[in-house]
């Protein structure tokens, strides 16, 4: 268990921090308004919302009604939550959720979904968890937007890191500096080294598999709708919400509305 959770979150952890500064991820961007308003709209008894990959929880502390409540999860533990709303976190992974069926009324994935190792067991997890007629909204960076521009741009560094580390390995080199993110590292050991070594190229694989499936499975709206369904969703609204410059979208992602039938 300790082993999957690590799975995809080291580069996450570097990820985040600069995401959240980030511009154009801030609290005003489209989605992150549509997916609040779809999580608080027609709330007429108390209920519980879960938030899966939930990070800094940044849609979710943005809600207001105070009828409802969050649970936020997440494998890692760096988490800040400034909710509004009461609020508990629980680290685990969307591929195994520790709920039990029919726990929440509206269950959230915020650019979270992708992450994990298999899209087709996260999205079961969910359909379980959620209420039937519940909801579930999900945000999905789009193949070609500059988010994913900027995440293969984040791929050639560590492919690159990863080649040159693997050559020294082969010379036996291991007791030279390294950079990651501009920071030179030194192994201690030569074992140190090797789990270095071994653990860029996890990450290599983690994300090209990542975007290979995004391309394949989310290339456009069609596509991502017909998905959705053969999951046993009810899609009942998909949009792409960025702005458009010179009408080309940029950085934009899909907010998904679906309904668990
Ligand atoms: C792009 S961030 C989105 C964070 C947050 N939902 C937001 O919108 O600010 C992706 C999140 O997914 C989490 N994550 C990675 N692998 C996961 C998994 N297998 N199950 C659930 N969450 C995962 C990461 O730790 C990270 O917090």
């Amino acid at each position: 268990m300790a082993k999957k959770i690590r799975q995809g979150t080291v580069f996450w952890q570097r990820e985040h921090s600069a995401h959240r500064e980030h511009p154009r991820y801030s609290s005003h961007n489209p989605d992150l308004v549509i997916a609040r308003k779809w999580l608080s709209q027609g709330v007429t008894a108390k209920e519980k919302i879960l938030d899966i990959g939930a990070g800094a929880g940044k849609i979710t502390s943005g809600l207001q009604n105070t009828r409802q409540s969050v649970v936020s999860l997440d494998p890692t533990n760096i988490t800040t939550h400034h909710h509004k709303i009461p609020q508990t976190s629980v680290r685990g992974i969307s591929q195994n959720l520790p709920f039990k069926n029919n726990s929440f009324n509206r269950v959230l994935m915020a650019y979270s979904l992708t992450y994990a190792p298999s899209i087709k067991k996260a999205l079961r997890e969910a359909k379980r968890v959620v209420k039937q007629n519940g909801v579930l909204v999900v945000l999905l960076h789009k193949p070609k937007s500059i988010y994913m521009y900027e995440l293969e741009g984040h791929m050639m560094d560590l492919r690159n890191l990863a080649y040159k580390l693997r050559e020294w390995q082969e010379l036996g080199l291991w007791n030279r500096p390294y950079p990651i993110e501009g920071i030179a590292f030194r192994a201690k050991t030569k074992k140190e080294f090797e789990a270095k070594v071994k653990s860029i190229e996890e990450q290599v694989n983690y994300l090209d598999r990542m975007l290979e499936r995004q391309e394949r499975i989310f290339s456009d709206e069609a596509k991502t709708t017909k998905y959705f369904e053969s999951q046993g969703f009810e899609v009942q609204t998909i949009t792409t919400p960025r702005p458009t410059v010179n009408n080309k979208q940029h950085y934009t992602g899909y907010a998904l509305l679906l309904k668990n039938k």
